[in-house]
């Protein structure tokens, strides 16, 4: 990341479904607070509302049909060599619900990050919310990493968590959650578009040093820290 040319973080979004993620990097591009250009937005599904979102900000759209190919390999070889057309600096999976093929995601390592909701390593996978409180337990949260061909498993960004209530259930906690899920996103992605962020092998190095534990989104909501 560091090679690129200055200017903003070429950044290409994949998501299978609402994209609410997607719309807050949206919203912090265009308020000048995100330094990042959002140049394609990619679905397995065409009738993800978040194709519809992007479609609205006047953002590139590419919708590709996984049952239209014979394999797995086929269908990522096809979506990342036309995401590669489109010259990205960084692929965000924001809600993208499809395991991606490992000869497909090797040369992107270090520049792939994904938004999951849960404190890994706990809980990767689906229905996180819901195997939390199976599990009882007192904290819940979200967490960005950079994408590895583990599922869920590569190395840890960031983290931010949510204190669980008695009275809470699946829904509960998915919508608290999802504004601290923006936020941390948002911070991710601009500790990257800054340069201040990168992959060094299997160590996230952060300012010139490794982190020794994932940063926290701060009390002020904004920051990490
Ligand atoms: C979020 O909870 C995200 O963490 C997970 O899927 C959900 C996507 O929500 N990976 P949205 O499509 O961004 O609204």
């Amino acid at each position: 990341m560091h090679d690129r040319p200055a200017g903003p973080l070429r950044v290409a979004v994949f998501a299978s479904g609402r994209g609410s993620n997607l719309q807050a990097l949206l919203d912090a591009a265009r308020s000048g607070r995100l330094p990042i250009e959002i140049v394609l937005v990619a679905s397995d599904k065409a009738h993800a509302p978040a194709l519809r979102r992007a479609e609205h900000a006047g953002i590139t759209t590419l919708a590709l049909d996984p049952h239209s190919y014979a394999q797995r390999a086929d269908f990522d070889a096809e979506l990342f060599a036309r995401v590669a057309a489109a010259a990205p600096d960084l692929i965000v999976l924001a809600g993208y619900l499809r395991i991606i093929d490992p000869d497909a995601l090797a040369p992107w390592q270090g520049r792939i990050i994904n938004i999951h909701p849960s404190l890994l390593p706990k809980f990767p996978g689906l229905h996180t919310h819901q195997r939390a409180l199976a599990a009882g337990e007192r904290e819940h949260g979200a967490s960005v990493h950079f994408v590895s061909a583990q599922l869920d498993g590569g190395p840890l960004i960031a983290q931010t968590a949510i204190v669980i209530d008695a009275a809470d259930n699946a829904q509960t906690l998915a919508q608290r959650l999802l504004p601290q899920e923006h936020r941390l996103l948002i911070a991710c992605v601009d500790l990257i578009a800054r340069d201040r962020l990168v992959l060094d092998g299997e160590h996230v190095v952060l300012d010139g040093q490794p982190l020794r534990a994932p940063l926290r989104l701060g009390a002020t909501g904004a920051t990490l820290d």
